[in-house]
């Protein structure tokens, strides 16, 4: 880890993933001096989704922002916060005023990746992905995400009142994702250690307890590192069929290094566990609670995707990301200035009432198509199509097989501000 100040504050600059992720801490306590002399104009708002209480039960909070007014401030935060549905998707398309290159977290940082680019660099490293989820690769990945729904399906039906999210939500992703990496079985254990340790990355707050767990998982994305580099070295997970071996036959951007190449499989890796973890785990949850609905889809499989996309709206994996400014931006009679750091509310524009009927119930043939879950505009979701695949895998299995989906003790939510999903769902799966 090295420091070094850019006049505009410390910079923390860390290479854990061979390219140099730069945080401001400094500039992220300075904001949150600033406190209220950073208010313009918008209802002032006591909503923290840091709050670990709003953080796993959100909704209320919801309910009052949206009744509140068009756009809110929180102070003690410094930060703006849009709720509603068009004013999200407005701003995930104004990248010119409103923009990811200081980062989507609360934490301000800079690195040479997708999520955290902006324009024709952004546009470059984009397309040094895509070529991973054509629709060809997709068709070829459907064998595995079914295979793998049938065997942790059975495995949940073996265990009545197991841990779904433990035993089904967290395998599912991470070994779909080792299967198209070509990772081997016999590293799968290794590999799935090393993820979850490295993915937590996008939980760093600069605390004390904080910088302790980024220490973790520094060392955690160092031990996956050190795996790809030398299973790349020996010309490993570059096969035609895996995701990193269509990479290199289809580079628009000369010949992908193999540092490159790691951090693009990093990339989905973070991208692609927790945020699917919560939709599938948040399926189970929803499904005990609505059995007339679940009993809808058994009785019209066809609803399969359009259930999909209801999950996707009513439990939003992902609640809320950062936008910075980089200049004035207009919402209604508002000015956010220049600088300012913004909350783009997913779950709430989700639930946003001027959109949906009766927001807050799920109802499976509602068709949500205007959701923000995947986001909207340039970031978009790349890995859409393989999440949706794999909640239709589970599910279509579970309405084949599973009568009844009941809980058989509390839940508990996750209390992360920005990923939101069961930790602990104990269920019993009643076979047909
Ligand atoms: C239910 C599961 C998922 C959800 C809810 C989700 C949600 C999102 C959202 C909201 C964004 C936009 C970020 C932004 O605007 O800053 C995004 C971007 C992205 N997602 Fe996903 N994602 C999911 C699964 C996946 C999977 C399975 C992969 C790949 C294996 C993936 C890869 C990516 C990538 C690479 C980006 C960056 C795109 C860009 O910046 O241009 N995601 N995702």
């Amino acid at each position: 880890m090295t420091t070094t100040d850019d006049g505009g504050g410390v910079l923390t600059s860390i290479r854990p993933f061979g390219t140099a992720l730069q945080m401001n801490l400094a500039a992220a306590l300075r904001t949150r001096r600033l406190g209220t002399r950073g208010w313009q104009g918008a209802v002032n708002t006591a909503y923290d989704p840091l709050d670990p209480a709003t953080a796993a039960d959100p909704f209320a909070a919801y309910r009052a922002l949206h009744s509140g007014g068009r756009l809110h401030y929180n102070a003690k935060r410094a930060t703006w916060v849009v709720s509603r549905l068009e004013d999200v998707r407005a701003a995930l398309r104004d990248t010119d005023k409103i923009n990811s290159s200081q980062g989507v977290t609360r934490v301000r940082m800079a690195a040479e990746l997708v999520v955290l680019t902006d324009g024709q660099q952004h546009s470059r490293l984009r397309k040094q992905v895509q070529p991973a989820f054509t629709k060809r690769a997709l068709d070829s990945w459907q064998a595995i995400t079914g295979r793998l729904a049938t065997e942790l399906v059975d495995n949940v039906l073996a265990n009545p009142g197991c841990n779904v999210v433990e035993e089904l939500a967290i395998p599912m992703p991470l070994r779909v994702i080792a299967g198209i990496l070509g990772v081997p079985e016999a590293d799968i254990a290794d590999f799935r250690r090393w993820s979850e340790g490295a993915v937590q990355m996008i939980n760093f707050t600069p605390t004390p307890s904080g910088i302790l767990g980024g220490a973790r998982c520094l060392a955690a994305a160092l031990a996956l590192r050190r795996y790809f580099l030398k299973q790349l070295a020996s010309g490993h997970l570059k096969g035609s069929g895996t995701v990193l071996g269509r990479l290199i036959e289809h580079s628009t951007d000369g010949n992908l290094t193999d540092e490159q190449l790691f951090l693009i499989s990093i990339l989905l890796l973070i991208a692609g566990n927790e945020t699917t973890t919560n939709l599938l785990g948040g399926m189970f949850d929803v499904f005990a609670r609505n059995p007339e609905e679940y009993d809808k889809i058994r009785a019209n499989p066809d609803l399969i995707p359009m259930a999909v996309e209801e999950l996707l709206r009513f439990t939003s994996p992902i609640q809320n990301l950062y936008r910075y400014t980089c200049a004035d931006y207009d919402i209604g009679d508002v000015t956010i200035p220049n600088g300012s750091r913004v909350l783009l509310s997913f779950g709430a524009a989700n639930r946003d009432p001027l959109v949906f009927d009766d927001p807050d119930t799920f109802i499976a043939d509602r068709n949500p198509r205007m959701h923000v879950a995947f986001g909207y505009g340039a970031h978009m979701c790349i890995g859409a199509p393989l999440a949706r695949m794999e909640a239709e895998a589970v599910l279509r299995e579970l309405v084949e097989r599973v009568e009844r989906i009941t809980t058989t003790g509390p839940t508990t939510w996750s209390t992360n501000s920005s990923l939101r999903g069961p930790t602990v769902l104990p269920v019993r799966l009643q076979q047909r």
